[in-house]
């Protein structure tokens, strides 16, 4: 099915994806010409089409308008553009919701949201459900068998700006939803732990949304709520998805994922899909965190469908038009953005948008053909990046090793964000400060729901798994008991996945793994930081949080020297089985947890392919046979030191041999092409 080792995949397209999201029905036909001109210059040989054409494609219900359609995608095959073609479903024409009013969605607030905008539809609502699949049905019958055709994009980042909804529907469906999972009355009134301020339900109507009420609201509630949408919003994509098994079983499908977006438990949702996709947006001003932002994102949506290349669906050239300020890419920084993703496991480097709009909300978001035209430094800079990545059309298929996992679990994310916590954690910030000792040192991490196989890892990262099942703390303690290194943090395994407290001492079904139990906490605030000591180590500072641990059977590798806490165990470690469980009860400072990791690596034996300065990112993508390319990019304004070590090799973009082996410039990208192993 994918990727064949030659480059050609997806219906014949050679090498690397490149292209954007391309909306023709904004420009007269003479336009389209152009736009197929320019796209064959750019390298561009693919768009998606379509994404919010519905009121041009079905102008009124049941009547359908697809000639341009295909006038435009007629014009595409010719200029060797493919299309990966959109159902249209994610903003529904005004006439949508004169058809049915109770197709708009509510907010918390019990206002019904307006036409006008996007995404303005409840994701529950069966005539939106139904006037999608047919748009879908009309779409694939026409479209499934032209040879441009080579994916299907379902719906637009599903939950993006519609990710709660509380009309009558939904309460309904969320009523039907807990009645499948939880079977009686009793069990939910068990699971929300009713009997706390007086809430037992006697009748299911008595059962409804978390609405805004007085005080705070039942945490378990709240956590099913956020279930409920998820998989609402998923539903809607299994919707469209079966039409398309339907009438065009051969399609290939991708759905674009936000980013790690909070409402949205992308952990599971590409199963059904062949192509996993996200849309990335970093704050070209926001440093070096924003881009390891990014490289978390990309392993994430690699992981997520099991190594296999996934799609950049979207990011921008120059600036977006949504943040208070739209600082500008500096130049280089939209290449090493592209190169980033590809080195991380992407197969397509796409964009928002291809030309840029006269109208609309999005006018002054960047493009390929941004309003200045095709003569200026912008679609140079684009034609530039299309002529580069096809010099690498054998990367196609190629994946990447890990030896590293970081678990992510959004149901945890959830439950953290739920009221009434000894202070805010969140939980996608914390797996980044965790995730940021691996990316310093070129260390390439799996990102992994706990619930997966972890036995081919060799160290297991757990950041605050406040939420952990009985089940899931046995399969870590599996791992460590066959020999696996894992480090579990502070606010781990507190509750099970009803948000009810794992009693007998924090840390919970996890104290036997780690050997030890947390009896108390305490929220540190910037101005009473606490102070760690480790042997061999400068003295570190944690943050944020740290418990009381006693241990039991744990060694301690590090002690808290001050507070409430002094003289008790800041990081343990417990040999277990064959294997070693270590447990952090703080957030330590940058230095302090880079080292810890460091020499936890050197224990393991996992390094990256190359050294460098931290900002520069260093990964190997290989295929079965053996062939494997090296990708080092340096994201720095300036030169930084970087080590290949001692093998070199042709450097793909440039085409010569690279023979600086020390360093790499200022948003300088090599591709080095190997024939060997490459560790
Ligand atoms: C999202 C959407 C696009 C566009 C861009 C703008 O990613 O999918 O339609 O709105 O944002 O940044
Ligand atoms: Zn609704």
């Amino acid at each position: 099915m994918h990727a064949l080792s030659d480059g050609v995949w997806l219906g014949g397209l050679h090498g690397l994806a490149f292209g954007g999201d391309y909306n023709p029905e904004q420009w007269p036909e003479a336009v389209w010409a152009e736009d197929a001109r320019l796209m064959k210059e750019a390298g561009v040989n693919l768009v998606s089409m379509g994404i919010f054409a519905w009121s041009k494609l079905e102008p009124l219900p049941g009547q359908y308008d697809l000639n341009w359609l295909e006038r435009v995608i007629d014009l595409l095959w010719r200029h060797g553009v493919r299309v990966c073609l959109s159902n249209a479903t994610a903003s529904p024409p005004p006439w949508l919701a004169r058809l049915y009013p109770d197709s708009l969605p509510v907010n918390a607030e019990g206002q019904r949201l307006a036409t006008g905008s996007r995404q303005h539809y409840c994701p529950n609502h069966q005539g939106y459900r139904e006037a999608a699949a047919r748009l879908t049905e009309v779409l694939a019958e026409s479209f499934a068998g032209h040879p441009a055709v080579v994916l299907w994009h379902l719906n637009n980042e599903l939950g993006c700006h519609l990710n709660t909804c509380y009309c009558e529907i939904c309460s309904g469906a969320f009523r039907d939803w807990l009645g499948r999972r939880y079977g009686t009355l009793g069990a939910l009134n068990e699971a929300w732990g009713t009997t706390f301020w007086s809430g037992v339900y006697t009748d299911w109507c008595e059962v409804d949304l978390p609405r805004k009420g007085p005080a705070m609201a039942n945490p378990s509630q709240l956590l099913d709520y956020k279930r409920f949408m998820s998989e609402s919003l998923r539903g809607v994509l299994a919707n469209e998805r079966a039409v398309l098994r339907r009438v065009a079983p051969e399609a290939q499908t991708v759905h674009n994922a936000v980013s790690l977006y909070r409402p949205v438990n992308y952990s599971n949702w590409f199963e059904d899909l062949d192509f996993a996709a996200w849309d990335s947006y970093p704050d070209p001003a926001g440093g070096l965190s924003e881009v390891q932002w990014t490289a978390l994102t990309h392993d994430a949506f690699r992981s997520f469908k099991h190594g296999q290349p996934f799609f950049l669906m979207e990011q921008v050239t120059t600036q977006a038009n949504w943040r208070p300020y739209n600082v500008l890419k500096a130049p280089g920084q939209m290449e090493t953005g592209s190169w980033q993703a590809v080195a991380r496991g992407a197969d397509a480097v796409m964009f928002f948008q291809w030309r840029a709009s006269l109208y609309g909300a999005e006018k002054f978001h960047g493009a390929m053909v941004p309003h200045f035209g095709p003569g200026g430094r912008v679609y140079r800079v684009v034609a530039a990046l299309g002529a580069a990545l096809s010099q690498v059309p054998d990367v196609v298929g190629s994946r990447l090793e890990s030896k590293v996992a970081l678990l992510l679990n959004w149901e945890n994310i959830w439950a953290l964000d739920g009221p009434g916590k000894p202070v805010a954690l969140d939980g996608f910030e914390i797996a980044r400060e965790f995730y940021a000792p691996f990316w310093n040192r070129q260390v390439t991490v799996d990102v992994v729901h706990p619930d997966r196989p972890l036995g081919d890892y060799s160290l297991v990262v757990a950041p605050a798994l406040y939420l952990l099942t009985e089940h899931q703390a046995l399969a870590l303690k599996r791992y460590v008991l066959n020999g696996g290194t894992l480090v579990c943090t502070y606010f781990s395994g507190v509750v099970n996945d009803c948000d009810h407290v794992v009693s007998g001492g924090y840390s919970g079904y996890l104290q036997d793994l780690l050997g030890l139990v947390v009896e108390e906490w305490e929220p540190l605030r910037p101005s009473s930081l606490a102070e760690i000591h480790r042997k061999g180590q400068e003295p570190g500072q944690g943050r944020r949080f740290m418990e009381v641990v006693h241990a039991q059977g744990c060694e301690v590798e590090a002690t808290f020297t001050n507070g409430y806490a002094a003289g008790k165990p800041a990081i343990t470690r417990h040999r277990y089985g064959r294997g070693q469980a270590y447990y952090v009860a703080t957030q330590p400072d940058e230095n302090f947890l880079q080292t810890f990791f460091d020499s936890i690596r050197t224990e393991l034996s996992i390094a990256g392919p190359i050294k460098g300065d931290i900002g520069v990112e260093g990964t190997v993508r290989r295929h079965q046979d053996g062939r494997a390319f090296l990708f080092v990019v340096n994201h720095l304004a300036k030169q930084a030191s970087v080590d290949f070590g001692t093998e070199g090799g042709i450097d793909v973009l440039s085409g010569r041999v690279c023979r600086d082996l020390q360093s790499v410039e200022g948003y300088g990208v090599r591709v080095l092409r190997r024939a060997g192993n490459v560790t």
